[in-house]
């Protein structure tokens, strides 16, 4: 085992997850599940080590052991339960995903909305387990609410934005602008649409502290090429 995964489960030791950073959402691609969960993931690492830039994946739950064992970037779940040990049966408990290697997890994705208590609630099972929250949120409005939880990161996606061609840089970025004015010491995550270098760039000096991203990587011919292309731009935006 050459990555974080662990059998040794630590409150005490959570990774840190440094800023600005790219994260892939791996989602349910066919490219990014199972083995080729593994592969992405490697490429994650190798570009971000070759440019000294932060990148961290999202790949289904079933596959974070593997990818946890094999990788030292961070890695995340799409989602995770606010259960503790005992009778929840299909539930994710938060204490087995940082067992089986992850550092944190999304929340409230727009493909995997909660209920606004159930937030509140994972991001305290969260802080139990040290283990870093970035929440999603359609618009500002939602992003303010779920700021006031005080989660370690808020993403910002513009649901009819997400897996298309026209990213939130270039169709709203106002909405980062804004995002990043009214919400104060979280750092503000942007995503949907985001394809190129420049949307990152974009992105970040409109005051992001980093970028969620999908299709851009699990569907390009040539991850890598589109991943050197995200790490120059990463790499000119510094923090
Ligand atoms: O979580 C990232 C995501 O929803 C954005 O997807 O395909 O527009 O990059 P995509």
């Amino acid at each position: 085992m050459t990555g974080k995964g662990s059998p040794c489960y630590d409150v005490n030791l959570m990774d840190k997850v440094n800023f600005p950073v790219l994260i892939t959402n791996f989602k349910t691609y066919e490219s990014a599940t199972g083995i080729e969960a593994l592969k992405l993931a490697k490429i994650h690492e190798s570009v971000a080590a070759e440019f000294g830039v932060n990148f961290a994946v999202c790949p289904q739950v079933v596959d974070i052991w593997m990818v946890a064992s094999e990788v030292q970037i961070p890695v995340f779940a799409h989602h995770f339960d606010a259960v503790t040990h005992g009778q929840f049966t299909g539930h994710i408990l938060p204490e087995a995903l940082k067992m089986a290697g992850a550092d944190g997890s999304l929340l409230n994705h727009a493909e995997k909305r909660i209920p606004f208590q159930q937030i509140a609630e994972s991001i305290k099972r969260a802080r139990e387990v040290g283990f870093f929250t970035l929440v999603c949120a359609r618009d500002i409005e939602e992003a303010q609410k779920i700021a006031e939880l005080k989660p370690d990161a808020v993403a910002i996606e513009p649901p009819e934005l997400i897996g298309g061609d026209i990213s939130v840089s270039t169709a709203s970025p106002d909405i980062i602008k804004k995002a990043v004015e009214v919400i104060k010491g979280i750092p503000v995550i942007v995503g949907a649409g985001v394809k190129t270098g420049e949307d990152i760039k974009i992105a970040l000096k409109l005051g992001a502290k980093g970028v969620l991203v999908a299709s851009g990587v699990t569907k390009a011919k040539d991850p890598r090429k589109v991943l050197v292309d995200f790490a120059k731009a990463l790499s000119s935006c510094p923090a």
